[in-house]
C-alpha cells in the first residue's frame, strides 16, 4: 500500500493540495496517496487519530487548525515555534513532528519565481495575524535593510514585533498603524491579512509602493483590492498562487526527502 498524506481543513473541498503532490509524487516517482479530509470543528485531534491508526505518514494543516496542530505536535522545527503554528505534520510511531513551510515557500516564490531579492529590501508586511506571523522568521532571516508591519490595530502590530526583536539575527522589526504610513516607501509589500478574502478595500496609501516595487498577496486566485491598488499604482502584482506552490514542495521534501520541481505544476495551475 502507498504511503498516505493528507490536507485536513474546515472547509478543505476547496484545497489544490491534493492535485498539487500527485503532480510532484508522479514527477519524483514516489508511491504516495494524498487525501483530503476535512475535520469538524473541535474534532481537529480526533481526526488525525484516526488517520494516524490507518497508517497515515503525515499532514498538511490548513485554516482553521495550524495552532491545534502546533499544539498536537510532539517536537517543533525552529520555524514552526516562531510561526507558533503548523502547517505540516510527519507522523513516526508516537512523535508527531511539526513545521511551518509557509514562510519558505514565500521566500522561494519571491526570490526563486519572481527573481525578486529580499535581502537589503525596505519591506512592509501588512496584517498581524496568524498569516504574517507565519512568515515573519524567514523574511528577518533573508536581510532585508528595514522591515514594517503594519496593522489596523496597532496593539496586535506591537505584539508580534515585540515577539521577533530577538527572534532575526539582523533587522529588527517595526510596527505602524495604517495612518502612519504616510510618507513611508517600500520596495516590497506584502499582504497578509485576510482583506483579500472578503474583498474590502485596504486603507493603504498608494504611495507605499515604491517605483518599480514588488506587492504579494498572500491569498490566491483572485484579482484583490490590494492588488488592484498596487496595479494602480504602478508596481508588480503577484498573488500567492507560488507560495501554495512552493510551501507544499517543501512538504514533500520533509515527508519524501526529495524537493520536487515547481514551475511545471505553479505554470498549469495558473493556466487553470
Ligand atoms: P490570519 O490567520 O489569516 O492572519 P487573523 O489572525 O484573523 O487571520 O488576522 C487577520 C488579519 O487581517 C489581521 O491583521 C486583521 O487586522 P486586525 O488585527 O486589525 O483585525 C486584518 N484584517 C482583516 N480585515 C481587515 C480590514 N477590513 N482592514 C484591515 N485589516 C483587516
Amino acid at each position: 500500500m502507498p504511503d498516505r498524506y493528507a490536507v485536513v481543513g474546515h472547509p478543505v473541498a476547496h484545497s489544490r493540495s491534493p492535485w498539487i503532490h500527485a503532480c510532484f509524487a508522479r514527477a519524483t516517482g514516489e508511491d504516495l496517496e494524498y487525501l483530503r479530509l476535512e475535520a469538524p470543528l473541535g474534532g481537529f485531534e480526533r481526526t488525525l487519530e484516526v488517520f494516524r491508526a490507518a497508517g497515515g505518514k503525515g499532514a498538511n494543516v490548513t485554516l482553521p487548525f495550524k495552532e491545534a496542530a502546533c499544539r498536537y505536535s510532539t517536537e517543533l522545527s525552529a520555524r514552526a515555534r516562531a510561526a507558533q503554528a503548523v502547517n505540516t505534520l510527519k507522523f513516526d510511531a508516537a512523535r508527531v513532528y511539526g513545521d511551518n513551510t509557509d514562510g519558505a515557500g514565500l521566500l522561494r516564490d519571491l526570490t526563486v519565481n519572481l527573481g525578486r531579492a529580499v535581502a537589503s529590501q525596505c519591506v512592509l508586511l501588512l496584517g498581524a495575524g496568524g498569516a504574517a506571523r507565519g512568515v515573519l522568521a524567514p523574511l528577518l532571516e533573508a536581510g532585508p535593510a528595514r522591515l514594517v508591519i503594519a496593522n489596523r490595530t496597532l496593539p496586535k502590530a506591537l505584539a508580534l514585533v515585540a515577539d521577533f526583536q530577538v527572534a532575526g539575527r539582523g533587522v529588527r522589526p517595526e510596527a505602524l498603524g495604517y495612518e502612519a504610513l504616510r510618507g513611508e516607501s517600500f520596495d516590497l509589500v506584502i499582504n497578509a491579512t485576510s482583506v483579500g478574502l472578503t474583498g474590502a478595500a485596504l486603507a493603504v496609501p498608494a504611495s507605499v509602493f515604491r517605483r518599480q516595487a514588488l506587492a504579494y498577496d498572500m491569498v490566491y486566485g483572485r484579482d484583490t483590492p490590494f492588488l488592484a491598488l498596487a496595479r494602480a499604482a504602478g508596481a508588480a502584482a503577484h498573488d500567492g498562487l507560488g507560495m501554495l506552490v512552493e510551501q507544499a514542495a517543501e512538504s514533500f521534501l520533509l515527508w519524501r526527502g526529495v524537493r520536487p520541481e515547481t514551475a511545471a505544476v505553479l505554470a498549469a495551475l495558473r493556466a487553470h
